[in-house]
């Protein structure tokens, strides 16, 4: 196994065992999208979908097959994932297409003449710098149409806790509580945390998020005041 074998397969290990509470947070996604496409007006086009970090798509493959998407645009900076991200997600009935890129580029570059609908991340963006975060929200906004919905899910810092402190609650998490995961699946976790995970303060992400333009809403919160799940519309 090469290292980016072993690194997924480590993040597989994490998700299998469910010590990211992925299960509940896709079920909050479930509903969010659900009444999402509920509420949306008769006759309005099958949206269209991008995935910003959409890595494997082991755990958003079932949702994915559900939806009624016009189209969907899985883009991730690690290439190698994409083609497990189409294996994952098997035949559905909208075009998909798959982009090496990074995050903060698609949202640099000039919108297309088609606004984005639905724009998912899920533990990605958390690890771009604070700027970078700032920068994100406000250019990926011009890609949203009017009535688009943002899903935001990842790792954030409960207000007023700084890095080194959410680092160390972090690794103490998975010291005590991964137990199912032998010490060295847990080091590279610990390593790659410490080294690039930059959870964004919850309460001054959210201001950013207004400032540029968005009106936020907490959907879902994790038992670990870490992972938690935003909706981002326009204001
Ligand atoms: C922890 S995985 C999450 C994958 C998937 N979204 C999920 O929830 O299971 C993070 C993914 O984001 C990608 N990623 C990290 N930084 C990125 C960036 N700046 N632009 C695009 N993708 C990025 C990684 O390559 C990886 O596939």
């Amino acid at each position: 196994m090469d290292f980016f074998d072993r690194q997924w397969a480590t993040y597989r290990a994490v998700v299998d065992h469910d010590l990211m509470q992925h299960r509940a947070l896709t079920a909050a996604l479930g509903q969010a999208l659900e009444a999402w496409l509920a509420a949306r007006p008769a006759g309005s086009a099958a949206p269209r979908m991008v995935d910003l970090g959409c890595g494997d798509l082991a755990v958003m493959a079932p949702l994915l097959r559900g939806l009624p998407l016009g189209t969907y645009l899985g883009v991730d900076l690690s290439g190698p994932v994409l083609p497990r991200a189409a294996a994952a997600l098997g035949p559905v009935p909208y075009p998909c297409r798959w982009r090496e890129q990074d995050l903060l580029a698609w949202a640099a570059a000039e919108p297309g003449t088609e606004p984005v609908d639905l724009l998912h991340s899920a533990f990605a963006i958390h690890h771009l710098s604070d700027d970078d975060k700032a920068r994100f929200l406000r250019l990926c906004r011009r890609h949203l149409a009017s009535n688009g919905l943002f899903l935001w899910a990842d790792v954030f810092r409960p207000p007023g806790e700084d890095r080194p402190a959410y680092v160390a609650r972090y690794v103490d998490r998975i010291r005590s509580d991964w137990g199912v995961l032998a010490p060295e699946q847990q080091q590279p976790v610990i390593d790659h945390l410490s080294q690039f995970d930059f959870p964004a303060d919850r309460d001054a992400i959210r201001r950013t998020a207004e400032a540029c333009g968005w009106t936020w809403q907490w959907l879902w919160q994790g038992d670990h005041r870490a992972e938690a799940l935003a909706v981002l519309t326009a204001a």
